[in-house]
């Protein structure tokens, strides 16, 4: 186990927040995360599991150690008729994961591809994108409960699935460490190419014949065209939720303002893209120092090189009040806030 003081959490974070860790250590194995946890330093210490810290804002230093999942590996456990089920280590990266269930014909992933971080958070806010969320794949995870370092397994119906949200933000918050996921992944595709501007990346690129390849490779060039990449400038991603409305206030809203853009939900409901109620109150592409509103998404909250974590929380409330004020909706945080 080897502790580091004081560690520079700058690298760590897709924000590229200058916070520091009061302790910080890498695991590589589920014995690693039971002698840390269970060192005398820190069995009463605040603890942080990190991924790839792309989902985070740090707001200030944390007074705790953060414990990097670093658990490799990835194995095709069992099949049937229809299915390989592929379990995947907490700490391997997403997208590898997806490129390795891409060269394998495992079909489900696809859709997810590009999505930064590590495997061990994707059940964490049940990540989504281009019409698939995990939960459309996932069949069960491993985590080991902090205090009494047991291990537990969770099914699809224990994590309480639902838009970006989990069973691990409620009420396991803070209790596990989820050690690895296991995904139900098809033999035979079930290709999903409605969502968005896939269908027309499809054609751009002449797809002819339709494979998992195709649309992992069309997903990864719409995300490349708008979404900002965290090596270039500081970011998480979608910074707040896409909020939902009733069917009538969906149409109060339409009334007023015809272009709105919102989606139907099977609820009855509507989900409104936050980006665009952003956009609509002038804060596209603005930057104040070095925090910023991307200037091709909305949603995004940028750091162009030094911005603070409060001056980047203090831009998200100054967004959430206007988007308030214009249309009546409250914008909920996507991004978790330590
Ligand atoms: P971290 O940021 O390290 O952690 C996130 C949370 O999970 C924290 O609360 C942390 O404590 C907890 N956690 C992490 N690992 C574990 C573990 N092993 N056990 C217990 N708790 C853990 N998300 C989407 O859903 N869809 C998108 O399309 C998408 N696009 C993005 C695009 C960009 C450019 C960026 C920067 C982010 C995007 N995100 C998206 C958000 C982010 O990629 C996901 O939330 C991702 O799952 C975070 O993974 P991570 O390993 O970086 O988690
Ligand atoms: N829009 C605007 N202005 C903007 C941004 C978006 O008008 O500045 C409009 C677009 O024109 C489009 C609609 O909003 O009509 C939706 O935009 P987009 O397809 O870019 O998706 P999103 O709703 O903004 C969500 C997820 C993303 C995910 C994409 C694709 C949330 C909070 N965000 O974004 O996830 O990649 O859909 O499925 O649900 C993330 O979670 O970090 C993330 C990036």
């Amino acid at each position: 186990m080897i502790i580091s003081e004081n560690y520079s959490l700058k690298q760590v974070n897709t924000f590229h927040i200058d916070a520091s860790a009061r302790y910080f250590t890498e695991v590589n194995s589920v014995d690693e995360i039971i002698e840390t946890v269970s060192a005398k330093l820190f069995v009463n210490t605040p603890k942080l599991i990190l991924g790839g810290g792309s989902n985070m804002l740090f707001t200030k230093d944390f007074d705790g150690i953060v414990i990097k999942n670093n658990l490799k590996g990835i194995e095709l456990i069992r099949e049937d008729n229809d299915y390989y089920y592929v379990k995947a280590a907490a700490g391997e990266v997403w997208h590898h994961l997806v490129i390795y269930c891409i060269n394998h014909n495992y079909a489900g992933l696809e859709n997810l591809s590009l999505i930064p971080g590590n495997v061990g958070a994707s059940p964490m806010q049940n990540i989504g994108a281009y019409g698939v969320e995990i939960k459309d794949v996932f069949y069960e995870l491993e985590a080991l409960h902090i205090k009494e370092k047991t291990t537990h397994i969770f099914s699809n119906a224990d994590c309480k699935f639902g838009y970006r949200e989990s069973v691990f933000k409620h009420e396991f918050k803070n209790q596990f460490i989820i050690t690895s996921v296991t995904f139900r992944l098809r033999k035979k595709p079930d290709f999903k190419t409605t969502y968005g501007a896939i269908e027309k990346e499809l054609e751009i690129m002449g797809i002819k014949k339709m494979t998992i390849q195709a649309i992992s490779m069309a997903v990864c060039n719409i995300r490349r065209s708008k979404l900002p990449n965290p090596d270039e400038i500081g970011n998480a991603g979608s910074f707040f939720k896409n909020p939902e409305v009733t069917a009538k206030n969906y149409q109060e809203l339409k009334i007023k303002f015809p272009e709105i853009v919102g989606y139907n939900l099977e609820n009855g409901n509507v989900k409104l893209a936050a980006g665009w109620l952003i956009e609509q109150c002038g804060w596209k592409g603005k930057r104040f120092d070095d925090a910023g509103v991307h200037q091709f998404q909305a949603l995004v909250l940028v750091n162009y090189a030094n911005a603070t974590g409060i001056e980047l929380l203090n831009l998200s409330e100054k967004i959430m009040l206007t988007v308030k004020s214009k249309f009546g909706v409250n914008l909920e945080l996507e991004v978790n806030i330590i």
